[in-house]
């Protein structure tokens, strides 16, 4: 259960187009990221999914069924939003009941499913509070709770952790982890945090102006990147892009090559050389901005430990394996 097919998906609000010919196969029981800039389409195609959008032109499959005319509540998904929209007046039990009192589900039935969610989403010690008395974390929880007790098939998440602090973003995630595991439930989940991408997907789907730019392991988009959007949209700080000839021995046929701030040291000797031009300092490591002239200003991760300074002239080095090549309109080679 929880197979979704897309197939040459299209959507347009009047004259702008903002999802094109987008073909996607989630397996069942497989956690999809999409990622991409702002406004590139990503909580578009998951309201696609969910049904509340309807595409202009293509096909939508659940579990082999044509789904592309369903409505939301028979295409068996749930989806959870950044915005928790709980019911202020009602407790945490009967938020998460809602939807199974909705369906008229027997009462122990419900206690079973609230419960059950309740253990799961550490929520047992709330259920008689109401979402005014919880943390903003609390509040998420409750918001997975209801999709939880619903049993879908898939869940739909856009950025459902974007409004908690980073120790709290830290630990849901953990139980969203946690929860696909347990749920072995196909997960979709829309984020901007490139720990919540590289750390939760199977598979991250990197979207630009409505079209998917590439899909693969978290691995495979890091030590592969298809073209230069992907190269400079996953890792960061983000992947240095330099002319071809500032670097000798580029692969033929090479416009631009591209280095990872992490592949590159400051070395007593090296093919590169420039000034440091500034310094930002993070604790266990530290950016180096290294104008390099013609090559342009170069980030380098340093450790935290080595002390270069503002207007140090330095040479940089690093394997050709670590190299990254591409032609002339940025797709790898
Ligand atoms: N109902 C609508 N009518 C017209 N245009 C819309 C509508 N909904 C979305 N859009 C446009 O579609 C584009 C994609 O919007 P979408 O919300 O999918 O972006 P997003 O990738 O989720 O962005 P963000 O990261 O900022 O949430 C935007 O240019 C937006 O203005
Ligand atoms: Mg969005």
């Amino acid at each position: 259960m929880g197979e979704i097919i897309l197939e040459n998906v299209s959507k347009s609000f009047g004259q702008t187009h903002v999802i094109r010919d987008l073909s996607l196969h989630v397996a069942e029981g497989e956690f999809v990221v999409f990622v991409g800039p702002s406004g590139c389409g990503k909580s578009t195609l998951l309201r696609l999914i969910a049904g509340l959008e309807m595409v202009t032109s293509g096909h939508i499959r659940i579990d082999g069924r044509d789904m592309t005319a369903a409505a939301p509540y028979d295409r068996g998904l749930s989806m959870v939003f950044q915005s928790y929209a709980l019911y202020p007046h009602m407790s945490v039990r009967e938020n998460i009941a809602f939807a199974l009192r909705t369906a008229r589900r027997p009462e122990d039935e419900i206690r079973a499913k609230v419960a059950e969610a309740a253990r799961m989403l550490q929520l047992e010690d709330y259920l008689d509070r109401k979402p005014a008395a919880l943390s903003g974390g609390q509040r998420q929880r409750v918001a997975i709770g209801r999709a939880v007790v619903r049993h879908p098939s898939a869940f739909l998440f856009d950025e459902p952790l974007s409004n908690l602090d980073a120790a709290l973003r830290g630990e849901t995630r953990l139980e969203i982890a946690r929860l696909h595991r347990d749920l072995a439930a196909t997960m979709i989940y829309v984020t901007h945090d490139q720990i919540e991408a590289m750390t939760l997907a199977d598979r991250i789907v990197v979207l630009n102006a409505g079209r998917i730019m590439q899909a693969g392991s978290p691995r495979e988009l890091y030590e592969r990147p298809a073209n230069t959007f992907v190269a400079q949209f996953i890792g960061s700080p983000r992947m240095n892009l330099l002319p071809a000839a500032a670097v000798t021995g580029a692969p033929a046929g090479a416009a631009q090559v591209g280095l990872r701030p992490e592949d590159i040291t400051l070395a007593a000797d090296g093919p590169l050389s420039g000034r440091i031009a500034a310094i930002e300092y993070h604790g266990a490591d530290l950016s180096a901005f290294v104008d390099c002239g013609p090559a342009g200003v170069l980030t380098v991760r340093a450790p935290g430990l080595v002390a270069p300074r503002e207007g140090d002239g330095v040479k940089l080095a690093f394997g050709m394996a670590q190299l990254h090549a591409f032609d002339a309109v940025g797709n790898r080679i």
